[in-house]
């Protein structure tokens, strides 16, 4: 089959998911994975704008990563910091604008404003939106639409009868975007984990045993080939 020819996904979501277990595979620290694990985010990354993926969501550091070791929770904002560092420019000048899921404020002085910087200069793209889930989870993010929702009728913004979902959806972190078609979750793993549950409503899933460090181009390429096989009906016959 022909990923060329077939009609691409338009929203792809990976849960990053495994790279403990990759090092600890090869009795590594379970940094060396999540340093292997980065390589894998800037391989998947471009393949992405150059298949012409427009929207791209990577769930990064969730509200629950917090329970970590403080060492690996260090590790892996280092490791953002450096992936923004290196490679903003690359982003910028392939059309990537950057998009953060999350409550920033939780994060260290270097590294959100380090993110802000590269949501500032990465403004403009327009051919793909890199949404990175950083101090993430999907309930929240609901929870917080429809906060903001019952402030906007309290002060008389919005009325009651406003409410649908095209509204509801211009109040996630995802707005204008379209819905995910297709989530992907490598490292055997049969779970949502919280992520972009409401844009998922009518996703296809995309399950493999691959380790994240292991989920190569080819692999990523394996995914959206079925799922331009698959018959999607969004209820209807
Ligand atoms: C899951 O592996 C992975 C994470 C919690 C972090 C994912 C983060 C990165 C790949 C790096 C930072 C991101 C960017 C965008 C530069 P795990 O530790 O849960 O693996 P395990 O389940 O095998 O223990």
């Amino acid at each position: 089959m022909d990923s060329d020819k077939k009609e691409m996904p338009k929203h792809v979501g990976i849960i990053m998911d495994g790279n403990g277990r990759w090092a600890k595979k090869r009795n590594l620290p379970r940094t060396y994975g999540h340093k292997e694990g980065v390589k894998r985010v800037l391989d998947i990354v471009r393949a992405g704008y150059k298949m012409g993926i427009p929207y791209l969501s990577l769930f990064a550091f969730s509200t629950e990563n917090w329970k970590r070791p403080q060492k690996e929770i260090d590790n892996l904002m280092f490791l953002l910091r450096t992936f923004l560092v290196e490679h903003v420019g690359e982003l910028e000048e392939n059309g990537v604008r950057l998009n953060v899921m999350g409550d920033l404020s939780a994060l260290n002085e270097k590294t959100s404003r380090l993110v802000y910087e590269a949501l500032n200069r990465t403004s403009k793209g327009d051919k793909m939106i890199l949404n990175i889930g950083l101090n993430y989870g999907g309930q929240d993010e609901i929870v917080l639409a429809a906060k903001k929702i019952a402030e906007a009728v309290k002060e008389g913004s919005v009325g009651v009868e406003e409410i649908d979902s095209s509204l509801f959806e211009s109040y996630l972190y995802t707005k204008g975007q379209p819905p995910l078609d297709l989530l992907i979750r490598p490292s055997g793993e049969l779970r949502v984990s919280n992520f972009m549950l409401y844009q998922m409503a009518y996703s296809e899933f995309w399950f493999s045993n691959v380790l994240w460090p292991d989920f190569t181009e080819s692999e990523f390429k394996k995914a959206i080939d079925d799922y331009q096989r698959r018959d999607r009906r969004f209820g209807g016959l």
